[in-house]
């Protein structure tokens, strides 16, 4: 058997125990579009969860939003994506295939040679990303509407609102998850770049002059975010966009880059936006979106931006892929001296305990449902009573449950339980009374070896 951890193994995984499915799979499936299952929604509430608290909950001058995906048409002039956010395509005359310019064969793109069947190759044209539909009865020109393609956009149009109605001075933040949309035209590895997804985005105004330092300061916020929830550090790493990388809003950019099975890909990025979208909003509204500074002589100045911003599902698969792993955990020559599991943080795992009854008679299950419904009042809980113990465990592992809690005969005299820890798979014997607490001290001072 293979041990080694390739993507072909996580999608297999992610779909066979309901974290991941193709969208529309009985009609062939849809490009670009996943659904999440019971235990990817729960993977991926956690890690929206976890990315809220430390936004909003750990920070007393940033503030939470909810926009709309639909947006005014002239957001998208105003921001400048209907101008710019496109990417080079080429087209085979002869088989239809399409290619990102960029990401081609340069040999082949001078030439004009499709990669696929040596056809002819039209010329580079500029593909804009976003989706665009009508909005209304019929379809004309004037009632275009566009799927938002970032959730930025959301912010930067309610930034006066939010600060007029919460008292927010500069620099604070506003943060929000959402839906966002591209037509991407290369699709593959799985959830990593698909058409719908997620973002988890925090726009920081700080006052100009201040936001190289604001840049620096949320660059390390952010870092220290993936070590709080146990990924492995050395499996990331950063990349400062060159000149020719440079979004069109940019003055700076680095991205948080993640070692996947297919190699270092952006997670997450960091940019110094300046004060390009706000002015640009002043300008296509004709609305003043200026600041008046009370703390600083009433300066009026149009903020500048510091944005983070973070696909959600992206970090999904990030999460998936850093926990995965196959360990050697017996010596019997057969395939049971293996186990999958998935190493996640406790509050990032889809379950946090699961409780099994030894067997299913005696009043074991009973016993077990009680001190089931007393811990599902703190964590996500799940009950197993089908099968051999060790097999219960391995199921539980292969989903990452950092804690299994067993029921045994023992269990209804001395009012203790086993408590099995996922990574070390060692067990300890806890009194009823005190599980609750010793999960929560458990997790607290949890730590990836
Ligand atoms: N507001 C800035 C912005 O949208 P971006 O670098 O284009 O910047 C930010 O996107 C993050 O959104 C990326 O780092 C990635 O995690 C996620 N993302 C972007 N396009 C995506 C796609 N097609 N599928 C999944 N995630 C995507």
């Amino acid at each position: 058997m293979d041990h080694s951890i390739s993507m072909e193994k996580i999608v297999s995984l992610a779909k066979r125990r309901g974290f991941v499915f193709q969208s529309s799979e009985i009609y062939g499936g849809q490009n670009g579009a996943w659904d999440y299952g019971p235990l990817g929604i729960e993977l991926k509430n956690n890690i929206a969860q976890a990315w809220w608290k430390s936004m909003t909950q750990m920070h007393d001058n940033i503030v939470g939003l909810d926009a709309s995906i639909l947006m005014h048409p002239r957001v998208w002039e105003a921001s400048g994506h209907v101008e710019n956010f496109t990417d080079p395509l080429v087209d085979c005359k002869k088989c239809n295939a399409r290619f990102r310019a960029d990401q081609m064969d340069q040999a082949k793109l001078e030439s004009k040679t499709c990669p696929d069947c040596g056809g002819e190759l039209t010329d580079t044209r500029k593909f804009n990303l976003m989706f665009k539909t009508n909005i209304g009865a019929v379809e004309s020109s004037n009632n275009i509407i566009y799927l938002r393609p970032e959730t930025a956009q959301g912010i930067y149009v309610n930034y006066k609102n939010v600060a007029q109605s919460n008292r927010m001075k500069v620099p604070f933040g506003i943060a929000q998850i959402g839906k966002a949309f591209r037509n991407e035209i290369v699709t593959k590895n799985f959830i990593f770049r698909t058409c719908e997804f997620e973002q988890m985005e925090m726009q920081f105004f700080v006052q100009p002059g201040s936001d190289e330092e604001w840049f620096e300061k949320w660059k390390k916020e952010r870092y220290a975010f993936y070590e709080r929830y146990g990924v492995r550090m050395n499996k990331l790493r950063w990349h400062q966009h060159g000149p020719d990388e440079l979004a069109h809003y940019a003055k700076d950019a680095y991205d948080i880059e993640y070692e996947f099975p297919m190699g270092f890909k952006e997670l997450e990025g960091v940019h110094n936006r300046t004060d390009f979208d706000l002015s640009r909003h002043a300008e296509y509204s004709g609305k003043d979106m200026q600041y008046i500074d009370q703390d600083n002589g009433n300066a009026r100045y149009i903020p500048y931006i510091i944005e983070t911003s973070a696909g959600l599902t992206r970090n999904l698969l990030m999460f998936l892929c850093d926990a995965y792993d196959e360990e050697k955990v017996g010596d019997k020559g057969t395939n049971d001296d293996w186990r999958t599991v998935l190493h996640f943080h406790p509050e990032i795992a889809p379950t946090t305990v699961a409780v099994l009854p030894l067997m299913k008679k005696d009043g074991l299950p009973e016993l077990a449902r009680e001190i089931q419904n007393e811990l599902r009042e703190d964590y996500k809980t799940s009950y197993d009573q089908s099968g051999a113990i060790g097999k219960r465990y391995r199921r539980q592992d292969e989903v990452g449950t950092p804690f299994c809690v067993t029921v045994d005969y023992d269990s209804k005299e001395d009012k203790s339980v086993t408590l099995r820890f996922r990574d070390s798979m060692e067990q300890v014997r806890v009194p009823i009374s005190e599980l609750s607490a010793r999960i929560k001290s458990e997790i607290k001072k949890y730590k990836r070896v």
